[in-house]
Formats: structure tokens, C-alpha cells, sequence
């Protein structure tokens, strides 16, 4: 038996690692504008621990890695944990999901250090509602990073927008446009229950089938690609003129919680079977203690094992995680 399958049946193969909650710019689906609370340096894992734990993992059956956030190329050197990770004996999928705001400097290292995925977090194209969106005005940088990235040859290269109603129509046709002409694909999130503030609200999610009909309406039509992988999250699309991918992350409107194969790993050395978990369990406790690698393989196929059926968002009694997005990691 696979040691990561839970009582549902589910194998976990996926793991994301969180290297920082810090971030240099404030998406406000994610982090407070102000006095954000981060974990205290210290308690952040270190380089060779996060490869440690990944290490353990892969020997369970993990193939996939991600590196996520806050915004991981904030922590200094990441290239050199990419290095470390990609070497891993068994990993089959290294990514990164960034801001894209420090991407065009980094860019090189990190594909010498063989990374090849990268998704980069864009809702818009368009400077004022950059602004009003993140709070810093970076769009510039973001788009020179999508650049940088492409010409290297990074690939495949994707786009994450968070897909707020009320406030991301008038992006939809741009960023679609935007992502055909250079060959990439934009995947479309709808606004998770996640924010630092309270802010979320099911009227407030843009879904996916509203997304589809302006694009539709706008570009052309759409039609649903056979899925390659059916634990995959995303429902993906193509213009039928042949140019172009659109994805959904549909969590809200499509929960693929039936499917889930990831477990997460947070800054602070927390390991969550979901991300929306309420409970989360202390590895670098132990790590720190001097733990074997067999007493931490334990305490990872312990909690897959304690995995629920999955996230609530849709039912009356939703409790929202305790961390924002930012300190869990997409
Ligand atoms: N709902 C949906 N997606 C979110 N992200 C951040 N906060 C939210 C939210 N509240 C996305 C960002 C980022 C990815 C890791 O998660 O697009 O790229
Ligand atoms: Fe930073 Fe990503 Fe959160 Fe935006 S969504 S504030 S880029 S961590």
C-alpha cells in the first residue's frame, strides 16, 4: 500500500512547501494591508531542513514538488533550495508559484538551478487596478518577470488570477489576449474563503462559467480539453481557434476535493493535509528534536491518514482556516 493514502482512498503524491509567509507586495484576497503578522525567523524552517522533510516525503511516494508562499523569492538564495530539490533522487515536477515582482533578477539562477514551472500570480494588466489590487505598484516588474522567464525558456509557463466579481471583469478579455499572444496559459481562481481580513463572501467569487461566457463572448468560443490527468485541479479550455489555454481552479463553484493528492508543508514547519485544515501537525518540533527520518515518515503518513473528506466552503457552518493564505501557501 502506498504509505500516503487516506481513508478515502486518496494518494498523495503532490507536496507543497511553503519558504516564507513574507511578502512584498499585499493582494488583499490574501494578507492585511498593515501590521501583517509573520513568524518570527527563528521558527522558519531552514534550507536543509525543507530538503530534509522533502526528502521523507519523496521517499513515501511524493513525485511533485512546488515551492509557494508569501512570495518565495523573497527568502534569499532560493535558487539554491530549487537546486537541492530538483536534485532529489525520485522528484518528477519541481515548480515555483511567485508574484513575478523580483522574477526578472532571479530568473536565470533559478533555471540553472533546473527549475522549469513556473506559475506567476497576474489578475491584471492594468496599473490603477494593480495598484488597488496588491497595494504596491509592481506591474511593471511583474510583466518584465514574464518576459524574463519566457525568453529563457522556462515552460510550461502559466498565469494565476484570483477571480473577484465586482472587481476583475474588465481584466478577463486583456489577460486572456495577453496569454494567447505569448503561447501561455491563464488559469482562473476563484476567490477562496482565505483572506487575512474577512472579506470573502460567496456573492464575491467570479465563477468560472461567468468567466467562460465573457471570453466566449468577447475572444470566441471555448471548448473543454479531455483531462490528462484527472487529479489535477484545474478544468482547462481551449479557444477552438487552436491559440490558447484557459484553466479553472474552480474551488468554490467545482470542489475536486474527491481528488486531492497534495499535502502542504507551512514556513513555520507545519505540515496541513488541506488547505483549508483546522489542524495542522508540528514537524519541525520534532525535526529540531532529533527526530529520525522513520519517526518523521510516522508522523506524514499519520496525517494523511487523519485527512478529511474535504473543505465546507459551500455549507452554512464554514469555519475558515486559521492562517490567511499568505502563512498556509497556495
Ligand atoms: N482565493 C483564491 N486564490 C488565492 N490566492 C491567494 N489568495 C487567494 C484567495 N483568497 C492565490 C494567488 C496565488 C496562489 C498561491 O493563490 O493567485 O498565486
Ligand atoms: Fe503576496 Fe501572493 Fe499573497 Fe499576493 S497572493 S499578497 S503575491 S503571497
Amino acid at each position: 500500500m502506498n504509505p500516503l493514502s487516506d481513508t478515502f482512498g486518496r494518494l498523495h503524491d503532490n507536496l507543497r512547501l511553503s519558504v516564507t509567509d513574507r511578502c512584498n507586495i499585499r493582494c488583499f484576497y490574501c494578507m492585511p494591508e498593515h501590521d501583517v503578522k509573520y513568524v518570527p525567523h527563528p521558527e522558519v524552517l531552514r534550507f536543509e531542513e525543507i530538503e530534509r522533510f522533502a526528502r521523507i516525503a519523496v521517499s513515501l511516494g511524493v513525485r511533485k514538488l512546488r515551492i509557494t508562499g508569501g512570495e518565495p523569492l523573497v527568502r534569499r538564495d532560493l535558487h539554491v533550495l530549487a537546486r537541492k530539490l530538483s536534485a532529489i533522487p525520485g522528484v518528477e515536477d519541481l515548480a515555483l508559484t511567485t508574484n513575478g515582482v523580483l522574477l526578472a533578477e532571479q530568473a536565470k539562477e533559478l533555471y540553472e538551478a533546473g527549475l522549469r514551472r513556473i506559475n506567476v500570480h497576474l489578475d491584471t494588466l492594468d496599473r490603477e487596478r494593480f495598484i488597488q489590487i496588491t497595494r504596491r505598484d509592481d506591474l511593471a516588474k511583474v510583466l518584465a518577470g514574464i518576459d524574463r522567464a519566457l525568453e529563457l525558456g522556462f515552460g510550461p509557463v502559466k498565469l494565476n488570477a484570483v477571480a473577484v466579481k465586482g472587481l476583475v471583469e474588465p481584466d478577463i478579455v486583456p489577460l486572456a489576449r495577453f496569454a494567447r499572444e505569448r503561447g501561455i496559459e491563464v488559469r482562473y481562481i476563484e476567490f477562496m474563503p482565505l483572506d487575512a481580513q474577512g472579506l470573502w463572501d460567496k456573492n464575491k467569487v467570479l465563477l468560472a462559467d461567468d468567466i467562460l461566457k465573457i471570453l466566449a463572448g468577447e475572444i470566441g468560443p471555448l471548448e473543454a480539453l479531455p483531462d490528462p490527468d484527472p487529479r489535477a485541479p484545474a478544468l482547462e479550455y481551449r479557444f477552438s481557434d487552436g491559440v490558447g489555454k484557459i484553466g479553472f481552479i474552480a474551488s468554490v463553484s467545482r470542489p475536486f476535493c474527491l481528488n486531492c493528492n497534495r499535502i502542504r508543508l507551512t514556513a513555520d514547519g507545519m505540515l496541513r493535509y488541506c488547505l483549508f485544515a483546522i489542524e495542522e501537525t508540528d514537524i519541525k518540533g520534532p525535526m529540531r528534536r532529533g527526530a529520525s527520518d522513520g519517526e518523521i515518515a510516522a508522523i506524514i503518513a499519520e496525517t494523511v491518514r487523519a485527512k478529511w473528506l474535504g473543505h465546507e466552503i459551500n455549507r452554512a457552518g464554514f469555519v475558515p482556516p486559521p492562517r490567511p493564505m499568505h502563512a498556509i501557501g497556495g
